[in-house]
């Protein structure tokens, strides 16, 4: 006996712990707490959030009106799934008519972006019965199966995800994008474009290049897809970024700010799409929890007037920003900036971070991205704006 349990203890000591699989590099920083734009991080050290997690923080950390919604909901029920009545997912359906400006639209639940734009494709697909994408160079929209195959990154693309489906095409050509559709117009199913492009470094689709996908939309029987995951949301000052453009897209997926970090995600749907039961479907989406949360944050986005501060903060940050000579270009609107810097000044957003404990995001290869909740003040505006003076001097 003695001397098994002996040898077992050996054999265990062999044993290693289970590791994280790697894919992540990661700054040497572990946040212990947050709210509203700062979170502080184990040492004490208090931060100034720009970069929301990538853009996931619309309400700021903490908000006690998002965090007492939650708290409430857990103690009655936290999940159950689509097999049943859930009101809220009706009243948040509600909600985000009333707040997005479309309210004849309808909504489908999911967990996550990609998971979004995939339910879109595939409700494009079914839709015309056709196979045939257009999306455009710099585009992200994740990385399931066929988001990353609408995503200009070869990199990210395994064998089994790529497809002779996908048209890419330059970003905001209207040249190259008529000359497909009069090629190949009967067999384009749907196009995909972000309003204004984050991973691709904060690059605006153009008023008129969107008014010309609906106008060829229209006319080959497509669907216009905005993707709204990182642009919507009232980042840019309107619900969302395409609205910019004036015209109505078929549908729109949105996930990062809807739940302000509670893992949420929908596809707002055009009334001239009719849904049949099985047609779309998940396990998670629209969960009790979920609902709680993009309920939460839609509320306070109304009450605290949200859109607007993002449009006049981000205004004002974008006219800061541009006085600056050394900057090469500012890119973007409302909350979502990008901030090209030159090559010599490509340590700025690494000092932002560890000189100025100041969180911003990036895009290759020398833009810093501000993602911050739609309630910066002017005054953290203005911290961040002495910070980087200082560093670009
Ligand atoms: C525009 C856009 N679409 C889709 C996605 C994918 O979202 P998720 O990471 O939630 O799957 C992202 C994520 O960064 C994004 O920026």
């Amino acid at each position: 006996m003695l001397l098994e349990a002996l040898v077992f203890g050996l054999w265990s000591l062999t044993l290693k712990n289970m590791q994280l699989f790697d894919v992540y590099p990661l700054n040497d920083i572990e946040i212990t707490k947050a709210a509203g734009s700062n979170v502080w991080d184990a040492n004490g050290q208090k931060y100034l959030d720009l970069y929301g997690g990538h853009a996931v923080i619309s309400i700021g950390h903490t908000n006690p009106h998002y965090v007492g919604r939650l708290t409430d909901q857990l103690s009655k029920v936290g999940f159950y799934s689509n097999s049943v009545k859930i009101p809220l997912q009706v009243q948040l359906a509600k909600k985000l008519g009333e707040v997005s400006g479309k309210k004849d639209f309808q909504l489908f639940l999911c967990n996550s972006g990609a998971e979004a734009n995939e339910n879109a494709l595939k409700l494009a697909s079914f839709y015309n019965s056709r196979k045939k994408v257009i999306a455009f160079t710099g585009a992200f929209h994740g990385r399931t199966s066929l988001a990353v195959a609408v995503t200009d990154n070869p990199k990210i693309v395994a064998p089994v995800n790529q497809t002779e489906n996908v048209i890419f095409l330059p970003h905001n050509n209207e040249v190259a994008l008529e000359e497909t559709f009069k090629a190949q117009g009967n067999e384009i199913c749907a196009v995909i474009i972000e309003g204004i492009q984050g991973v691709g470094g904060i690059k605006e689709a153009s008023k008129s290049f969107l008014q010309k996908i609906r106008s060829l939309c229209n006319e080959h029987n497509a669907v216009y897809i905005a993707d709204s995951v990182q642009c919507g949301y009232g980042r840019t000052g309107l619900f969302y970024s395409h609205d910019w453009a004036g015209v109505e897209a078929d549908v729109y997926t949105m996930a990062k700010g809807m739940g302000n970090g509670f893992p949420v995600a929908g596809i707002a749907i055009a009334p001239k799409f009719k849904p049949w039961h099985g047609e779309l479907g998940t396990t998670f989406g629209g969960n009790h929890l979920a609902c709680a949360a993009a309920l939460a944050v839609l509320e306070v986005m109304e009450k605290d007037n949200l859109i607007k501060n993002a449009e006049e903060v981000g205004n004002y940050l974008i006219a800061e920003l541009k006085k600056f000579e050394q900057v090469k270009e500012v890119r973007g609107r409302g909350l979502m900036i990008g901030i090209e810097l030159p090559e010599e000044l490509a340590h700025v957003k690494k000092e932002l971070l560890f000189k100025h404990f100041i969180f911003t995001g990036e895009a290759k290869p020398n833009v810093i991205r501000l993602l911050p909740a739609l309630n910066l003040t002017r005054a953290l505006a203005d911290e961040f704006l002495g910070a980087f003076k200082k560093l670009v001097k």
